[in-house]
């Protein structure tokens, strides 16, 4: 977005991002969760955040309650609404990877250009994109909130993957397999990327 605020200048912090992690004990980054409203991005990032938290390490959620309901309310789901949504998530997700947190975002993120302005954001290695894969008819036999139902019956417009695009990653650094493997096996395998990767330690 346009920068609209003259005469501001960045402050850099005499505390630097290697002072704060050697005091949290491990990397921070941000996990974007990314796919179709259904396919279990909360709920597997609630689990990565539960596991990771009893090992001690230190964890955030940022999804739907805390976003949506607070800082996004003005938010709706037009095309322009979720761009916004989406950059407003990065930049205070962003904040809190800065602030030393393992940091997760649970949005569906539909448009990859907007997920790759968050990317931009961070450094190499500091931004993970993990598509949480479900086919359509998955989530829709799951409709936890009855939403693809009137989406069909045509009560709600511009419903993504009924009549709103969702435009896959194209080079997400993890997949997950939400059609065939269970939330807790898919919780996993975020947890072991994290490990094989560098970012406990
Ligand atoms: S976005 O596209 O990233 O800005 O969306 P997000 O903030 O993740 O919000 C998605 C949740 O809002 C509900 N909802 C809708 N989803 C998609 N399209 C439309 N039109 C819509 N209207 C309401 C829906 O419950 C999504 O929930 P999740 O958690 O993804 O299942």
């Amino acid at each position: 977005a346009e920068q609209k605020a003259t005469n501001v200048t960045w402050h850099e912090s005499r505390v630097s991002a290697s002072d704060r992690a050697e005091l949290m004990g491990h990397k921070s980054a941000l996990l974007w969760f990314t796919g179709l409203s259904g396919a279990g991005k909360s709920t597997v990032a609630n689990v990565v955040d539960h596991l990771l938290h009893q090992k001690g390490f230190h964890t955030y959620v940022l999804d739907g309650d805390n976003i949506r309901m607070g800082l996004n309310k003005n938010l709706g789901f037009s095309p322009e609404d979720r761009t916004e949504n989406i950059r407003r998530i990065g930049e205070v997700g962003k904040l809190f990877a800065d602030a030393g947190l393992l940091t997760m975002t649970a949005f569906i993120s539909p448009y990859r250009e907007d997920r790759d302005q968050v990317r931009a954001l961070f450094g190499e290695g500091d931004f993970i994109e993990v598509y949480v894969k479900a086919s359509l008819e998955t989530c829709e036999a799951r409709d936890p909130k009855g939403l693809y139902k009137k989406a069909r019956a045509g009560e709600i417009k511009g419903f993504t993957g009924i009549d709103a695009p969702y435009e896959e990653p194209a080079n997400a650094e993890l997949t997950l397999d939400s059609d065939g493997k269970d939330v807790d096996t898919l919780a996993a395998e975020v947890v072991d990327y994290l490990e094989a990767n560098g970012y406990l330690k």
